[in-house]
C-alpha cells in the first residue's frame, strides 16, 4: 500500500523557500518602520478565552459568529485569535501597562478565520498591527495612518486609496442604528437571510453586506453625517487637517462600519484597485477608545490598524521584486573529509558572509555543478593546493580563478561581493 500524501488544511499556506526572502523583506521593512515611529513589539498567545473575542468584537459579527476556531471544554472555551487587538488590550489591562502610562505597540503574527478561501483570503493568514494606547486627539490617528503611508513607500508601493469615516460616539450609533433599523426594516422582504436577522442585532452590519441585492438597498440607507454630534465633527475634522498637512490624500466614504463592533470615532481602510483582486483592503483601523474600560482597564483611549502581510508581499512584489541571493559564496572541498572546507567556511562566515558548505564529498565537477545552482556570487574550492591555501572562482562574472592564501580571502571575498 502507498502512503498518503497529506496535504496542508484548506485555507492555511506554506511559505516555501523561494518565497521566504520576499516575506522575510516585508517583515524587515514593517519592523524598521515602527521601530522608527517609536512603537515597540508586543506579543501574545494564539489561544485565547473565546469570550475575550465574543465581547471585543461582537456576538453579531461575521468573525464571531461563522468564522472563529473554537475548541475545549464547555467551562473553559478557548479560540484561536482571529485578530490581535483584543489580545492586545487583555494584554495590556492583565499587566498594568496602561497604568498612568501611554503606550505605542506592534505585533506581527498568525490570526485565524475561517473564511471561504480564495485569493487574498486566508483560514490562516498574518497580521501586521500597531495598537496606540492613551492619546484622545486626532495627532495619533494621523501618526498611525502616517506609519502605514511609511510602509507603502519603504515597499514601493504606489496607488493605495486611503478612505475615512468617523463612527461617532455611542449615542450617535445609537441613533443612526436605529434610523437604519427603520430604512432597512421597509425593505426587509427584498434582504437576504443574513441581513435580515441583523436587522435586530447589528444593522450596521448590513452596510458590509456583499449580497448584490442587499448592497443596492444598502446605497439609499441614510449616512452616519447627520448624526454626528460636535465633538466628534470636530476629531474628524483635526484628523483630516494632519492628512491634508502631511499630503496624504484621502476620501470620505460615510458607508464605511468596519466588521468589528469595538470601533468609536475615525475608521479608515487602505485599498488596492489593481494587483489583489476582490480581496482588496491591505490596512484597516481606527479608534476603539471604550474597549479597554469594556474589558476591565481603566478607561483608556485607543487607535490602531492591522495590515494583512499576505496582501502586502503581493503587492511589494509586484511593485519591486527582489530575490536575495540565498548565500554568498559556496565553499567546495578537494580533500576527503572536509575540514579544510569547514574551517575556511567558519572565518567567512565569521566575517559576515552567508556561506554554503558542499557536503558528502564528491567530485569537484558535480561540487562545481550544485556551487552553480546554489545561487553563490564565489566558489572557493578548499583543500586543493594543500592547507592554508584556496582557489576561488566567480560564478557570476565569468572573472578568472585566483589562488589566494587563506588569510587574503576574506579581503579579496569582501571587495568583490560588496562591489
Ligand atoms: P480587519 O479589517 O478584520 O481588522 O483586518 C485587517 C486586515 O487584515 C484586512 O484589511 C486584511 O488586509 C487582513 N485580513 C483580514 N482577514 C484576512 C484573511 N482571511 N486573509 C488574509 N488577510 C486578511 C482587524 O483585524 C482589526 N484588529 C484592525 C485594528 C487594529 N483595528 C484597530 N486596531
Amino acid at each position: 500500500m502507498t502512503a498518503q500524501k497529506l496535504q496542508a488544511v484548506r485555507g492555511m499556506n506554506d511559505v516555501l523557500p523561494q518565497d521566504s526572502g520576499a516575506w522575510q523583506r516585508v517583515e524587515t521593512a514593517l519592523r524598521e518602520v515602527a521601530r522608527a515611529y517609536g512603537y515597540r513589539e508586543i506579543r501574545t498567545p494564539l489561544v485565547e478565552r473565546a469570550e475575550l473575542f465574543t465581547q471585543s468584537i461582537g456576538g453579531a459579527t461575521d468573525i464571531v459568529e461563522k468564522e472563529m476556531y473554537v475548541f475545549g471544554a464547555a467551562d473553559e472555551r478557548l479560540a484561536l485569535r482571529p485578530e490581535a487587538t483584543a489580545s492586545t488590550v487583555r494584554a495590556c489591562n492583565q499587566h498594568g501597562l496602561l497604568h498612568n502610562r501611554q503606550q505605542r505597540l506592534w505585533y506581527l503574527g498568525a490570526m485565524f478565520r475561517r473564511e471561504r478561501p480564495q485569493k487574498g483570503r486566508y483560514r490562516q493568514f498574518h497580521q501586521f498591527g500597531v495598537e496606540a494606547f492613551g492619546w484622545p486627539g486626532p495627532d495619533i490617528d494621523a501618526e498611525v495612518i502616517r506609519l502605514g503611508a511609511r510602509v507603502w513607500e519603504r515597499l514601493q508601493i504606489g496607488g493605495l486609496r486611503l478612505q475615512l469615516n468617523t463612527l461617532g460616539s455611542p449615542q450617535t450609533r445609537r441613533a443612526y442604528r436605529e434610523a437604519l433599523r427603520e430604512y432597512f426594516s421597509g425593505q426587509r422582504a427584498h434582504l437576504d437571510a443574513d441581513s435580515v436577522r441583523r436587522l435586530e442585532s447589528n444593522p450596521l452590519r448590513i452596510l458590509d453586506s456583499k449580497v448584490d441585492a442587499t448592497v443596492e438597498i444598502a446605497a439609499g440607507a441614510p449616512d452616519i453625517t447627520g448624526f454626528l454630534d460636535a465633538d466628534a465633527r470636530a476629531h474628524f475634522d483635526g484628523l483630516c487637517d494632519s492628512l491634508r498637512r502631511f499630503g496624504l490624500k484621502f476620501e470620505i466614504n460615510p458607508r464605511l462600519v468596519r466588521g468589528l463592533d469595538y470601533y468609536t470615532g475615525a475608521v479608515f481602510e487602505w485599498l488596492a484597485d489593481d494587483g489583489l483582486g476582490a480581496q482588496n483592503a491591505v490596512c484597516a483601523g481606527g479608534r476603539y477608545d471604550q474597549l479597554v474600560e469594556q474589558r476591565g482597564g481603566r478607561p483608556t483611549p485607543a487607535v490602531g490598524f492591522a495590515m494583512g502581510v499576505e496582501r502586502l508581499v503581493e503587492l511589494a512584489e509586484r511593485a519591486a521584486p527582489e530575490t536575495p541571493a540565498p548565500t554568498d559564496i559556496y565553499v567546495l572541498s578537494a580533500d576527503d573529509d572536509g575540514g579544510e572546507a569547514a574551517d575556511i567556511s567558519e572565518s567567512l562566515r565569521r566575517a559576515g558572509f552567508a556561506v554554503t558548505t558542499h557536503c558528502g564529498g564528491g567530485q569537484l565537477k558535480r561540487q562545481m555543478k550544485r556551487a552553480d545552482q546554489s545561487g553563490a556570487r564565489l566558489a572557493v574550492i578548499a583543500g586543493l593546493e594543500g592547507a592554508g591555501t584556496a582557489r576561488i572562482k566567480p560564478l557570476r562574472s565569468g572573472g578568472e580563478q585566483v589562488r589566494l592564501g587563506v588569510d587574503a580571502l576574506v579581503d579579496w571575498c569582501r571587495d568583490h561581493i560588496s562591489a
